[in-house]
């Protein structure tokens, strides 16, 4: 068993290498995983934390790492979030040691939601699923060269939305949070955060796109620049709000309206898209996977009292 203890400054290189190890396999493994880390950075943003970050060690030999980044939704609910430079391990018993100590201050503190985003690959992910994790988001990447031009049911055309939108862009995510509402995902959603929205439609840098059908608007999603973020690549458009009114679905108006903001985003010098869905949206599932998108990473969750 490795002994666990609190992570000192001079811990932090061998906490930096095990996760430069983790991210060159991820790449590796993923082309869309960016192999770049900045060890510096990351070693600065480790002996900075106020976070305590816990250590697990076969004698001197570093096998594992873990912290988290507490962060506030807009309920005010607190979570516990551990990103893929956040924690490393050798095998499930390591992790499983990390976690009693780190879950237990968590839980000290009142934090008993515990989320991770993880590599998208068995031997990353699993282990968790064994201490009582499960999976609820999936994020993916695509290359945009690899769509052509849109191919558009007849009748149908992309606008640019805006601002004056409102509305409709709080009745489209309503649609989809409604959706997912119901089975299979049974999401507890919180409602649209309107204040948000605005400033979503209101940046510079979105893209709302909306589709219309005999002048009424009918589809929608909203595209933005990806912010710097260790794992990956530059020049990332990220998608989100995709959502087509239910009695338009099946006739291809989505693979459009995304091959049509993938065109633009190359023209300004995008390179990758990057999404995220919920994995009990079957039909989100499944769209993003025939429109050629590559899992990256799964969002894993558990509230940490359990029956
Ligand atoms: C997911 C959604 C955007 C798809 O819109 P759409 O216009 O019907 O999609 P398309 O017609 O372009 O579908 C393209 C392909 O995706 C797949 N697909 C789309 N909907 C699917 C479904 N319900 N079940 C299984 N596969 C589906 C199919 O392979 C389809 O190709 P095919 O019609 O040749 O079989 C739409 O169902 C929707 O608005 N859902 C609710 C909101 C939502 O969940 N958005 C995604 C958030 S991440």
């Amino acid at each position: 068993m490795p002994t666990i203890r609190l992570c000192t400054p001079d811990d932090v290189n061998a906490v930096v290498d095990a996760v430069a190890r983790d991210q060159r396999r991820a790449s590796q493994a993923n082309a869309f995983i960016d192999a770049r880390l900045d060890r510096d950075d990351l070693a600065a943003s480790y002996r900075d934390r106020r976070a305590p970050t816990w250590i697990a060690l076969e004698g001197a030999r570093l096998v594992g790492h873990l912290t988290a980044t507490t962060l506030a939704r807009p309920s005010g609910a607190v979570s516990a979030w551990v990103s893929p430079d956040a924690v490393s391990f050798d095998d499930v018993a390591t992790l499983g040691s990390l976690y009693a100590l780190a879950g237990e201050h968590w839980l000290a503190e009142g934090v008993e939601d515990h989320e991770v985003w993880a590599y998208d690959r068995p031997d990353v992910r699993d282990p968790w699923f064994e201490l009582g994790f499960a999976q609820r988001f999936r994020r993916g990447s695509l290359e945009l060269a690899r769509r052509g031009s849109p191919r558009w049911p007849a009748g149908y055309r992309l606008r640019p939305g805006s601002i004056t939108d409102l509305e409709l862009a709080t009745h489209f995510s309503e649609l989809l949070d409604a959706e997912e509402t119901l089975g299979p995902s049974f999401a507890r959603i919180e409602p649209p955060d309107r204040a948000e929205l605005v400033e979503t439609l209101e940046d510079p840098d979105t893209i709302y796109g909306v589709v219309e059908h005999g002048g009424s608007p009918i589809a929608q999603a909203i595209a933005f620049p990806l912010l710097p973020v260790r794992g990956s690549h530059d020049r990332t458009m990220h998608l989100s709000a995709v959502v087509v009114d239910p009695s338009h679905r099946g006739r291809g108006v989505a693979t459009a309206m995304l091959d049509e903001l993938a065109a633009w985003a190359r023209s300004q010098g995008f390179d990758y898209a990057d999404v995220t869905w919920r994995t009990a949206n079957l039909a989100a599932a499944s769209f993003w996977h025939a429109y050629g998108v590559t899992p990256t990473y799964v969002r894993l969750q558990r509230r940490a009292r359990i029956d």
